[in-house]
């Protein structure tokens, strides 16, 4: 697949994204049994994830989003912009925050900062795909997908230059 002047292959397929995200939601719904939830996805890459995690969910819960921006092109920028705050009340409510991948986990600080400011009884994070050899933050996510190196990849949700986040499948780039 072509995207602008980058070329991807297939890497991860529809079926290997849903399994996964079936996974993820039922260790969320083993951990919160009996509790309510707030969801805070991150606009714009979480969407997909968000909608696909959500209908396997059984717990008695909310959905909000957030947006912020890190990326330009294929690489972080090292700051973490807020385009749109969290407008739901987690006053001593379970946040779990919804990522389309953790990254650097720059962004992650910065929405637990946004989150933790609003005093919730918990934040947690569940992020569709992680890239460890990346990570340089201080909490890892504690629910993740998928596992992947740290190559930059499309689809999902996820884009390069905006493009891209329609596909269902997901796509490395060819270097
Ligand atoms: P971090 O702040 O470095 O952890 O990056 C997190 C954000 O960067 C994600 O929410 C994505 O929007 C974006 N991002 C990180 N890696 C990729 C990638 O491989 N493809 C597309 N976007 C990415």
């Amino acid at each position: 697949m072509q995207i602008q002047d980058k070329k991807f292959e297939l890497y991860l397929s529809e079926q290997e994204i849903l399994n996964s995200i079936e996974e993820v939601a039922e260790r969320i719904n083993t951990d919160y049994k009996g509790e309510e939830v707030v969801f805070v996805g991150v606009l714009n890459g979480a969407f997909m994830f968000a909608a696909d995690l959500m209908k396997s969910i059984k717990l008695t819960c909310e959905i909000s989003f957030v947006k912020v921006t890190s990326y330009k092109g294929t690489s972080s920028t090292g700051k973490v912009h807020e385009l749109i705050g969290l407008s739901t009340d987690i006053k001593d409510k379970h946040v779990v925050i919804l990522e389309d991948i953790v990254d650097t986990g720059l962004t992650l600080s910065k929405l637990y900062s946004m989150v933790d400011h609003n005093a919730p009884k918990s934040v947690e994070v569940a992020t569709l795909l992680y890239k460890p050899e990346a990570f340089k933050g201080k909490y890892p996510p504690k629910y993740y997908g998928i596992k992947i190196p740290n190559k930059f990849i499309v689809g999902y949700g996820l884009d390069y230059l905006e493009f891209g986040r329609n596909s269902r499948e997901i796509y490395k780039i060819i270097e």
